[in-house]
């Protein structure tokens, strides 16, 4: 097999900064030994995250030119809603500034009190919103989701029996909306089958509760689909994206991600009634239904990402660059989710560093050491994320999984960056057994893991 190259040449280059461990070492303290609080400008490679860390196509540049930035009925949104609607096939198309602002419409408008919102897994954006409405956030993953070294096809989907249950104990009236989120991103990033995704629809459709899809990652889900799911491999991404999309009444967008834009999303729903009401909302805390909550140039790039992202050679380059740095962390033997998902790679920490209890923060002390050693920004899934205490009996709540996140930022790192880091975490993994824990400082009441600061249990780590 030949070597799978960029689908791309480079006609524009940022340096990037190296710096000593030494001077990562007062980096890292003087940002509370937190990856969010450390200055880009001090990364090396930054796979924080995927999110709006694309790199623009010369077309998508060229579209910011081409941007009509009228207040009403500008050109650039009748392209945006013109590709978005081919794509999804959705009746009303409505720009968000990102996919968190549309989450905050749709569940203002049927979150509340008493109500419960199941998801395959929720994202940390998704379940705050849903929370903040008063209602309920109830993640539903298939029990194999749960196995990190378990290699499975579709790890990502929502587990039907138990949204059975959930919908026959709690009751329909309940349940203004279902989720699924494609790709499952706090699960691994791993894909949702198309199987799932219809069945989850006709339960959701016998039951009269709304469907919607968290479609963030929509083209890397379908390419999935295209390579694993029986049936699917003679037809274009394309065609799979309009399947997926028809068994929903909308969904929630994030640009950031598969538009392949740098700020952007949408909601898109098919219900007039539920349309109207966004728009209300939008035009109080966004902006006019025709740019909601964009700039027209914004617009123009989201149009022309998503034509670019269903490109099969791009996607065919997306998908093997990340599953090529989980099989070189795997031959070093560094304990990852299995299989690699389709934006991320995620490192057990509970496995590589067992001698560190939950709430010491396993994966925090291993993000944190991945800096230090190769100037290399990963991001905690972990017991930082989602663990809590109990309001009862002050017990520490662990997260189901102790994971760190390496979000591969699309069409930005090349094959040499992509061995470093693995060179890096290769090291790490040598001399895990003298690492040590971390303890929370401070920490704010919500969404702890972008601000809490953070000081070593041991020290030793920071000295080997
Ligand atoms: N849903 C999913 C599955 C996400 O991954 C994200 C963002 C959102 C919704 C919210 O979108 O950032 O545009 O408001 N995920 C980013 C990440 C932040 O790093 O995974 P947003």
């Amino acid at each position: 097999m030949k070597t799978i190259i960029e689908p791309f040449k480079i006609k524009t280059v940022e340096p990037i900064r190296f710096t000593t461990r030494t001077e990562r070492e007062h980096i890292l303290s003087e940002a509370g030994h937190n990856l969010f609080n450390v200055h880009a400008d001090d990364v090396l490679i930054d796979l924080l995250t995927d999110s709006g860390t694309s790199a623009m196509s010369a077309k998508q540049w060229a579209g910011i030119m081409e941007g009509d930035e009228s207040y009403a009925g500008s050109k650039s949104f009748y392209r945006f809603e013109k590709i978005v609607k081919e794509i999804t096939g959705f009746k009303h198309i409505i720009p968000t500034h990102q996919g968190r602002a549309a989450e905050k419409i749709i569940f203002s408008i049927l979150g509340g009190e008493g109500r419960i919102v199941p998801n395959n897994t929720h994202f940390d954006t998704t379940r705050a919103n849903v929370e903040m409405s008063g209602a309920t956030a109830e993640d539903l993953p298939v029990a194999e989701g749960a196995i990190p070294s378990l290699v499975a096809d579709f790890k990502g989907n929502m587990d039907l029996a138990a949204l059975e249950t959930l919908i026959k104990e709690k009751g329909k009236e309940n349940i203004p909306i279902c989720m699924l989120t494609v790709t499952n991103n706090s699960n691994g990033g791993q894909p949702v089958s198309m199987e799932n995704i219809r069945k989850t629809s006709e339960l959701c459709r016998t039951n009269g509760i709304p469907f919607f899809l968290d479609a963030c990652r929509f083209a890397e889900n379908a390419y999935f689909i295209k390579l694993r799911e029986p049936g699917y491999g003679t037809k274009s991404v394309r065609e799979i994206a309009n399947e997926m999309f028809s068994y929903a009444d909308g969904c929630t967008m994030s640009g950031k991600k598969d538009g392949l834009v740098n700020i952007g999303g949408f909601l898109a729903v098919n219900d007039d009634d539920l349309a109207q009401q966004a728009r209300n909302i939008l035009v109080v805390t966004e902006g006019f239904p025709t740019y909601g909550g964009l700039a027209g140039h914004d617009m123009e790039a989201i149009a022309q990402g998503f034509e670019e992202v269903l490109d099969e050679h791009y996607l065919k380059y997306r998908i093997r660059s990340v599953s090529f740095l989980g099989e070189k962390l795997g031959a070093l033997g560094v304990p990852i989710i299995q299989p690699p998902g389709g934006h991320a790679i995620y490192l057990d920490a509970r496995a590589s560093l067992p001698h560190i209890p939950p709430q010491e923060f396993p994966g925090q002390a291993l993000a944190c050491e991945i800096y230090l050693q190769g100037g290399i920004r990963s991001c905690e899934i972990g017991s930082v994320m989602f663990g809590k205490t109990d309001p009862a009996s002050g017990a520490f709540l662990p997260a189901k999984l102790e994971l760190v996140r390496l979000a591969i930022p699309r069409r930005v790192y090349t094959q040499s960056h992509i061995d470093y880091v693995a060179e890096c975490i290769g090291e790490v993994f040598k001399k895990r057994d003298q690492l040590g824990g971390m303890r929370i400082v401070s920490e704010p009441p919500v969404l702890r893991h972008f601000t809490a600061r953070f000081e070593p249990i041991k020290s030793k780590q920071y000295h080997p």
